[in-house]
């Protein structure tokens, strides 16, 4: 009896499943009764649960077609390397009723060596979800599904895949170690709330390669416990920027430590890249190593901004100000337009003041003019790296053009200049916090050109700005902090798992 039922087994896993001329098992989700337009969510359970039992390397495969999927959470471990190929389109259900808003759409864990690929598209159907999200009024607003959750995942890559209008984040990572975004892409309208692209939060060695990003929120945010961060040729826009945080909120955050951004774009976003943390709260984690490097802003309208006094609608006291150290954070190349006379915003903690923070090569533009930099509890090292600017900088001095060191200083400020043969270095000591100093910086293209500190009038205008930065993110405050909650939940299921 025993030994017929695997007989009808194994002639099953043969009907089902085909090989590759590689190594692959392929289990085409046809044959799991998939057909066009309708719910393949039965399919694809019945598909996974065969695949991951596979001894040998498998995958799903989806044709060129359209098809409505339920929420689904596809778990590991699987017995050998796992792949999932969607060449068509995967259709969220549109109501937001008909998934639970704590779980995300598509959720795929504890899994070592997965891959999603094939060039299609996974959409939420967000519209109707958007209309009716009231979280910017209604702090116990209904909980609204992302679209990807990848969690515990090892050694996996998401490639040629696009996330379309999800209700909520496009993607959350969680757990993850060792795992590749490549031209991966999220489309999202300007105006659609809270639909971060890409959440990471306890993960390592996450990268995001040669991947668009357009949304109404966060492109990519970097939650507690993000370590090991490489972002390369992304493009951002429109959406708020590449952020970290917020962080502080809660006591047990982890640190985020390695962070590389480079050669990426940012297009009408209001943020290009970002660092911010509560003030009034207890977390005292650090944020430390995060380097930004040959990046181009166009028409961003906060380029650079370090915001330790971030408390969107109020939601904490200033009395006390933020615990999260920052320390190593560089910004290098870093050129284009700002939307707003501001191009440099470092506003750090008076109890914990960013530690070596570096600037060099900033070329941002505001209307055609240089932009401004406000630096508050920060002494930025403005710099560049090539000898022959400091021959180019004598030259002009010499001109008369430039407002000196010692002007600097007799303002109340203590300018150190550091030159030697291949490295020529300013060092700002910004120590007059009282009035929270503000330094109006000409930074060309190839170094520092001028610095010129802010009369009255700048620092009444860089006020008025301040007071107004509520953003669409805003309005789910506690979205980054749901994500994190969910840690100890799900590290409990997988303890219990194994
Ligand atoms: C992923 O790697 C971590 C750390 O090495 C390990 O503890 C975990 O079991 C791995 N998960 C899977 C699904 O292989
Ligand atoms: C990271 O994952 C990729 C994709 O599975 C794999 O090819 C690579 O060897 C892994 N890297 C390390 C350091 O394990
Ligand atoms: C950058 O990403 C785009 C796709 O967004 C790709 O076409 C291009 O080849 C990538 N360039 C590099 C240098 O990786
Ligand atoms: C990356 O650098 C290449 C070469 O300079 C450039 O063509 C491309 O636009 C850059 N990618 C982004 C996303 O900025």
């Amino acid at each position: 009896m025993d030994m017929n039922l695997s007989i009808i087994n194994f002639t099953l896993f043969l009907l089902l499943a085909s090989y590759t001329n590689g190594q692959q098992v392929i289990f085409d989700i046809r044959k799991y009764g998939a057909s066009p337009n309708r719910d393949i969510t039965q399919a694809l359970k019945n598909a996974w649960k065969d695949a991951c039992a596979s001894t040998r390397a498998a995958k799903i495969l989806f044709p060129a077609i359209t098809y409505k999927l339920a929420q689904v959470d596809l778990r590991g471990p699987c017995k050998a390397p796992i792949e999932v190929q969607v060449n068509g389109e995967l259709r969220a259900p549109a109501n937001p009723d008909k998934l639970d808003g704590n779980a995300q759409w598509v959720k795929f864990t504890y899994i070592n060596f997965f891959t999603l690929s094939g060039g299609g598209i996974f959409d939420g159907q967000g519209p109707t979800a958007w209309k009716q999200n009231d979280c910017g009024k209604n702090k116990n607003c209904k909980k609204l599904s992302m679209n990807f959750g990848f969690g515990f995942l090892n050694n996996s890559i998401v490639r040629d895949i696009t996330s379309k209008d999800s209700k909520n984040f496009h993607v959350n990572v969680l757990g993850c170690n060792n795992m590749t975004f490549v031209n991966f892409k999220i489309t999202a309208p300007a105006t659609s709330l809270n639909t971060d692209g890409i959440h990471i939060g306890r993960s390592s060695d996450i990268k995001v390669i040669s991947s668009s990003i357009a949304t109404g929120d966060d492109c990519i945010s970097l939650g507690d416990g993000s370590r090991h961060i490489n972002i390369f040729n992304v493009t951002c826009g429109p959406g708020h920027g590449i952020s970290v945080g917020s962080l502080g909120k809660y006591t047990n955050e982890d640190p985020v430590e390695g962070l590389i951004v480079r050669n990426c774009t940012f297009k009408n976003t209001d943020n290009g890249v970002r660092i911010k943390t509560w003030p009034g709260t207890p977390g005292a984690t650090t944020v430390s190593d995060l380097h930004y490097e040959d990046i181009t802003m166009v028409n961003v309208r906060n380029p650079i901004l370090i915001e330790q006094d971030y408390c969107p609608y109020n939601q904490c006291s200033r009395q006390t100000p933020s615990k999260v150290k920052i320390s190593k954070v560089t910004f290098k190349k870093i050129k284009g337009t700002s939307a707003s006379p501001i191009g440099v915003t470092l506003v750090c903690s008076s109890g914990v003041p960013c530690e070596r923070t570096q600037l060099s090569d900033i070329d941002l533009t505001f209307n055609g003019a240089p932009t401004t930099a406000k630096c508050v509890n920060v002494r930025p090292i403005i710099g560049c790296e090539e000898e022959e600017l400091f021959g180019h900088r004598e030259d002009e001095r010499a001109e008369g053009g430039d407002v000196g060191l010692q002007g600097l200083a007799r303002d109340g400020h203590e300018v150190l200049g550091e030159g030697d043969a291949d490295l020529f270095c300013l060092v700002l000591l910004l120590e007059d916090t009282a009035v929270g100093p503000i330094v109006r910086a000409f930074m060309g293209a190839d170094g520092v050109d001028e610095l010129v500190l802010g009369t009255a009038a700048v620092r009444g205008a860089i006020g008025e700005e301040d007071g107004g930065t509520a953003h669409a993110e805003e309005a789910v405050g506690d979205e980054h902090g749901a994500v994190v909650a969910e840690v100890p939940i799900e590290s409990d299921v997988l303890h219990a798992y194994y």
